[in-house]
């Protein structure tokens, strides 16, 4: 994640909006008059999916929390990034080193070439044969870049000095191990790879499994400054589309299992790595999807350790999605949360078993996923035997930890539903719970009622995250000045990323490359230096340009036109003015899909 995308990821543009103006919900959106502007009739509109706003009155422009506090509060894009920085709680100086992780992936994407390369060698024969065992097909290795260590300690050492790559950043990439003689070897032997995408596509780390029953069954690579495994969700690079656009992440543990996804057509899985859902998992998927659907190995289900697994990815995603500012309760409780929800797969067959056997009923199985306290109470009830005295007590205390930081609502709803299945009423759940809680000490009772009291209701989010198309244009631009031009007359706003659209606003206004570079801000000159070292093909790139930019275009106009259609108060007709603009969007939409197509 960007550091942008991470601050977006913490803050709610409801939350930064609404200090400024008082906002009022209209269909999927909120209103208020302009604060950039003085108007009667409320023109500025902020969309809580999209993470975004937009004046459609004399202002006329729109754009993200950055934008927004920028023009608010008069500030330059680093101070805007510094201050909602400051308020999201994230540390600029701390931002992962840039030199130093493209140095990783660089060193990682040669590893990865190395070991494809073993895989369709002599050697990768037996390896081969597994995958094909395990139906993993041609294209899926092909995507998802499968590969094989070599059986031996110096095979990637070899070749990477070959290549000329530093001994350092392989080591800092955790691929190579050193001794204190300056000897090294390879870490990863004999193992099918399956390298880690981050978000961007860059291969931040690796996976890999044994090619038999030994253990441990995956080694991973270890924490390096651009791989945490708890930050990771395998295959997101490959999803993040689908799940922005069917707005559901599906969850499942496995490498394996995200790939049998994936090879059968369902784009919209991922993989956790095999633990319960960690807090930066849930913020980067909550930027995409208003739906978590977690497959469950079916062997675990009602199990211990994953009722507590489940109670942490609960705690964990309610944690998340609920972290706003007190002040602006009113605005939020008229928002709809995302759901967590919970598939349990039929026994013996995890997602990849199932997917590969019968992937309509895997499909029905995601279809019919239950919202998570749906599911945990009759796994509860299944896990103790209700004759025994005592039991249903347990089971009251065990559920009462999912649903303590709920509304009064919910809780009451949940109660009834914990009631039915334990076969006694709301007040005998009551009564149990109020004995329990006479039986806790006094300090923690207070704690709680602190917690529940700052508890707020949820929001649903999405902001935004790297965007090729946008990546591509700037880099184009900025290895190609002459063809600034060309892009002079692309609205800004077509930029979805804020740096994305600072960065194209900066390259349009200045009159040399060089100088721009100079007066910069940094976090955006960073940027920069990365787009220079993307590589492009040696011909063609100015037609690639105008094709992004028409792509980019063509987005910006659907979305605008969408977000006129959204705010619109179904009961009454459009008013003239936004019709206006809705027949003018439609008319653009047309010439530049017309464009395209030739
Ligand atoms: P699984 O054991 O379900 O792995 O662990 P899998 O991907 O389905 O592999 P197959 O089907 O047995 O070949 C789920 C995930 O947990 C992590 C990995 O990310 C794995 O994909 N894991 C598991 C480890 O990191 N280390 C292990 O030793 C085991
Ligand atoms: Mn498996």
């Amino acid at each position: 994640m960007s550091v942008t995308d991470d601050i977006k990821a913490k803050l709610d543009i409801l939350d930064v909006v609404s200090s400024h103006v008082s906002l009022q919900k209209s269909g999927r959106t909120f209103k208020a008059n302009c604060p950039f502007h003085t108007e009667k009739t409320p023109s500025f509109i902020v969309n809580p999916e999209r993470q975004s706003w937009h004046c459609f009155g004399a202002c006329a422009t729109g754009g993200d929390i950055f934008n927004f506090v920028m023009r608010a509060e008069n500030l330059q894009f680093g101070d805007a990034l510094r201050m909602l920085a400051q308020r999201a709680g994230v540390e600029l100086s701390n931002a992962p080193n840039r030199e130093n992780s493209n140095a990783i992936h660089s060193v990682n994407s040669a590893a990865a070439q190395y070991f494809q390369d073993t895989l369709e060698s002599d050697s990768g024969r037996a390896a081969r044969e597994y995958l094909d065992r395990r139906k993993v097909g041609r294209q899926a290795i092909d995507q998802f870049k499968l590969g094989l260590s070599a059986d031996r300690w110096d095979g990637l050492v070899q070749y990477l000095r070959t290549y000329g790559f530093k001994k350092e950043d392989a080591i800092a990439a955790g691929l190579i191990r050193g001794g204190d003689n300056g000897q090294v070897w390879d870490f990863f032997r004999n193992r099918l790879m399956f390298p880690i995408f981050d978000r961007q596509g860059n291969i931040v780390g690796f996976g890999a499994r044994a090619l038999d029953d030994s253990t441990p069954k995956y080694i991973n690579t270890a924490q390096t400054e651009v791989f945490d495994k708890r930050n990771t969700l395998y295959a997101l690079h490959f999803a993040n589309a689908e799940i922005r656009q069917t707005g559901i992440a599906v969850i499942v543990e496995g490498y394996m299992d995200a790939i049998a996804a994936h090879e059968h057509g369902y784009k919209n899985v991922v993989a956790s790595m095999g633990t319960a859902l960690t807090e930066n998992q849930v913020a980067q998927l909550r930027t995409l999807a208003r739906e978590f659907v977690l497959a469950l190995d079916p062997d675990d289900a009602g199990q211990e350790a994953t009722l507590r697994s489940l109670e942490s990815s609960w705690h964990v995603f309610r944690d998340v999605i609920s972290r706003r500012n007190t002040a602006n309760q009113s605005v939020l409780n008229q928002w709809t949360p995302p759901t967590l929800k919970i598939a349990a797969l039929p026994a013996g067959l995890d997602p990849d078993g199932l997917i590969r056997t019968d992937a309509d009923r895997w499909e029905s199985i995601i279809a019919d996923a239950q919202p998570l306290l749906d599911f945990v109470i009759p796994a509860l009830v299944q896990r103790y035997d209700l004759d025994i005295p005592d039991s249903r007590a347990r089971i009251v205390s065990e559920f009462v930890r999912f649903i303590n930081r709920l509304d009064d609502m919910d809780q009451h709803s949940y109660r009834l539903k914990i009631a039915e299945a334990l076969g006694v009423t709301e007040s005998d759940i009551l009564a149990s719970l109020a004995r329990q809680r006479d039986r806790r000490p006094r300090s923690r009772r207070h704690e709680e009622n602190i917690e529940q009291a700052i508890e707020v209701s949820p929001s649903a989010l999405r902001t935004q995250d790297s965007d090729p198309i946008e990546e591509y244009a700037l880099s184009i631009l900025i290895q190609n000045p002459d063809l600034v031009e060309e892009a002079r007359s692309t609205n800004p706003e077509c930029f979805r990323r804020t740096d994305s659209r600072e960065l194209f606003t900066a390259l349009v206004s200045y009159p040399t490359i060089e100088k721009l570079r100079n007066e910069v801000d940094e976090v955006l000159a960073e940027r920069m230096r990365r787009l220079e070292s993307v590589e492009l093909p040696s011909t063609g790139v100015e037609r690639a340009l105008s094709q992004c930019l028409r792509r980019l275009e063509l987005r910006h106009i659907r979305e605008t036109q969408e977000l006129m259609l959204d705010t619109e108060d179904v009961r009454l007709p459009p008013s003239g003015e936004v019709e206006a603009e809705v027949k003018r969007a439609s008319l653009r939409i047309k010439e530049l899909e017309t464009m395209s197509r030739r």
